[in-house]
């Protein structure tokens, strides 16, 4: 606990106050914690939030039709598990798997996505905390499995992220994440479609591949920031970090859903999400 100019101390190296500890003759006391690692938050942005929020409103999106079935496949039985849901958002997730786990913790950097988890997908058996993804090591329970949806694009350490999940992970414990493909992170420039105007031909560009690194974009606003890594890194890290991998899979949209919503044509051309299950050794 700090007082006074400490404060300013203290905000300057980069420590957070995390709540009002209470006032002993006249003086403001405060707790705080170490703002370990300052990384974006774009989904507390409001245009960016509202924009989102408007493509998971929609009744067929590629979370609900593609990405949520595969992940929940891959997860498989979460029978009495404790759960760790990293990037959780506004837990669908975590509640799908609460109906049968023995705890979920759904940890996120985004207020809004939180309060939005708070309000719609609350259980006895799940908690929401925000947490960073950079600072799970600070976490002290374990789990069976960690899931994680469309989050870790945002990490700029993976290695880090793998190696720290692994220690929050009790022995056996699974590991199962999607992530934005390679094939579609890697570009610089141009993410969209190229048309070939004689045959009609679509194509999806791939360049850049083999430079890893940050990559930014125009997504509701400008210059949101993801990284890069090739699929060889992707794969390499996790097993150099104590993990075997169990199974990989890539988006796919098929017949039947195209023939329900044609813009789903996309999802059946192009891998939009990298899937990975991975056992502790
Ligand atoms: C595409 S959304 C997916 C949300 C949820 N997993 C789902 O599938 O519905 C990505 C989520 O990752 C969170 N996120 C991004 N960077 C993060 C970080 N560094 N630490 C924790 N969460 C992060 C965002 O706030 C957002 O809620």
């Amino acid at each position: 606990m700090y007082t006074g100019n400490f404060i300013f101390l203290c905000l300057n190296k980069r420590f957070t106050i995390i709540e009002e500890f209470g006032i002993i003759s006249g003086t403001k006391f405060y707790i705080f914690t170490e703002r370990r690692c300052p990384v974006a938050n774009y989904y507390d942005n409001e245009k960016f939030f509202n924009g989102y929020m408007s493509i998971r409103s929609q009744k067929m999106n590629y979370n609900n039709c593609i990405e949520e079935p595969l992940m929940l496949k891959l997860i498989g039985n979460t029978e009495s598990k404790d759960i760790l849901d990293i990037g959780c958002g506004s837990g669908d997730l975590s509640s799908i798997l609460a109906k049968t786990a023995n705890s979920v913790l759904g940890i996120d950097i985004s207020q809004k996505m939180l309060n939005t988890a708070r309000e719609k997908n609350i259980s006895n058996n799940i908690r929401y905390q925000e947490l960073s993804m950079e600072n799970i090591d600070s976490l002290s329970e374990k789990f069976d499995i960690a899931v994680s949806s469309l989050a870790f694009h945002y990490v700029e350490n993976f290695e880090k992220l793998i190696l720290d999940i692994s220690k929050l992970l009790r022995k056996r414990g699974s590991l199962i994440f999607s992530q934005e493909h390679p094939m579609v992170t890697a570009n610089r420039q141009l993410k969209d479609w190229i048309c070939d105007p004689e045959t009609k031909s679509r194509y999806w560009p791939v360049s850049n591949y083999n430079e890893e690194g940050e990559r930014f974009e125009k997504w509701f606003i400008d210059n949101v920031k993801k990284y890069h890594r090739t699929l060889s890194t992707i794969i390499n890290t996790i097993i150099k970090n104590n993990f075997e991998i169990l199974e990989i899979a890539e988006s796919r949209a098929d017949d039947e859903l195209i023939s329900k919503e044609p813009k789903f044509l996309n999802g059946k051309n192009l891998a939009h999400f990298l899937f990975i299950k991975a056992r502790k050794l």
